[in-house]
């Protein structure tokens, strides 16, 4: 089967067409991102009417040019797939109508993809995880542990109780004066500290018996210690705030993962794998961190490659395939959703 994706949620304009081989992994026949990052620079964040905006201009070509790239016609499709939330509703809407457009004139079925099902089944993309798995689910938007029974079925074993991680980057970098987007370039500041254990960070959540998060205290230490020095940072002290960002980040994912396989290793004995997904799974001292973990554990530790962790099309076409498997297409007349729980 070959199935189309589009995702239009935030700040990427994506289009991919993905195919299933039996029950192992899935081939990426074509995966077009663009980034809209220069549009939004300037606000330091993603503008939401901008962003709809950019959708709209450039999807058209995008989609032509993923089945370019992939050799195919519309006509070699078996379905179509778009995110249809949750997000940024006007850029929802743009790729949420292109898709039932094309299904309308082609016949095909329609699928209306959750944005985090896409980055939740990814990994079985890219490496034929099987199910049930746990899953750590860190983007812009998003910090939850799930676990991960099969297409549809996911149990959330703990989320976030007020900002994200993805969420915590992006601030603490705008704090430190890295711009934007945060997580990338707090990553790089971070490679050029000398003296990672120089600021005293909170690690949130550390010993509660749930698989809950929490970084808005962190990015508030963030700005006591840049209010601290004056509030103009030199690359030295960015370099060992960011380093120490990752330090407190680090040890609260593990310790929130650790809880959690608890949690599913007495639910699931069959279970042996750890998924990382979305955004910040891109992180490369986040992921040393968690291959550790799933050492000690005996866990498979599987991420799924970079282009594939940040938001892209590949994701919704798989998902999408992965539904149309099981014969969960969606009518023309379902309604794009800005919120929607996994
Ligand atoms: O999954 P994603 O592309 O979009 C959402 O669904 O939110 O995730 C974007 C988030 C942003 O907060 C970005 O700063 C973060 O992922 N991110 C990173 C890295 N690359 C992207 N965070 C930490 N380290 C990175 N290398
Ligand atoms: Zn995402």
């Amino acid at each position: 089967m070959k199935v189309l994706g589009i995702e239009t949620s935030c700040d990427e304009t994506a289009a991919a067409i993905v195919e299933d081989e039996g029950e192992g992994p899935g081939r990426v026949l074509s995966n077009v991102v663009l980034s809209q990052l220069d549009d939004h620079r300037p606000y330091g964040g993603v503008v939401p009417e901008i962003a709809a905006r950019a959708h709209l201009q450039h999807l058209d070509r995008l989609v032509r040019q993923a089945l370019d790239e992939a050799g195919l016609g519309l006509s070699d499709l078996d379905g179509i797939a778009a995110t249809a939330g949750p997000g940024l509703i006007g850029g929802v809407m743009v790729g949420v109508m292109t898709a039932k457009a094309m299904a309308a004139v082609t016949n095909l079925p329609f699928m209306a993809v959750n944005h985090l099902e896409g980055h939740a089944l990814t990994a079985r993309l890219t490496h034929g995880v099987t199910f049930p798995f746990l899953l750590l689910l860190v983007s812009g938007g998003h910090c939850q542990l799930l676990a991960v029974e099969g297409v549809g079925r996911y149990r959330r074993l703990g989320t976030t109780i007020d900002d994200a991680v993805g969420e915590a980057f992006d601030k603490s970098a705008k704090i430190m004066g890295l711009g934007y987007p945060g997580g990338p370039l707090m990553e790089k500041a971070a490679s050029g500290a000398t003296d990672p254990g120089r600021f005293d960070l909170p690690v949130p959540m550390k010993g509660r018996p749930d698989c809950d998060f929490s970084f808005s205290g962190l990015k508030t230490a963030v700005r006591r210690h840049v209010e601290n020095l004056g509030g103009t940072l030199l690359d030295a002290d960015r370099a060992d705030l960011a380093a120490s960002f990752h330090q407190a980040v680090g040890d609260s994912l593990i310790d929130r993962c650790t809880k959690a396989l608890k949690y599913f290793k007495a639910e699931f004995p069959e279970g042996k794998t750890l998924v990382v997904a979305g955004g910040v799974a891109a992180n490369q001292v986040l992921r040393a961190r968690l291959t550790d973990l799933c050492r000690r554990h005996k866990f498979d530790f599987v991420a799924p490659p970079l282009a594939l962790c940040t938001d892209n099309g590949a994701m919704i076409a798989w998902a999408g395939l992965e539904r149309l498997r099981l014969g969960l297409t969606d009518g023309l007349d379902f309604a794009p959703r800005p919120r929607w729980p996994l």
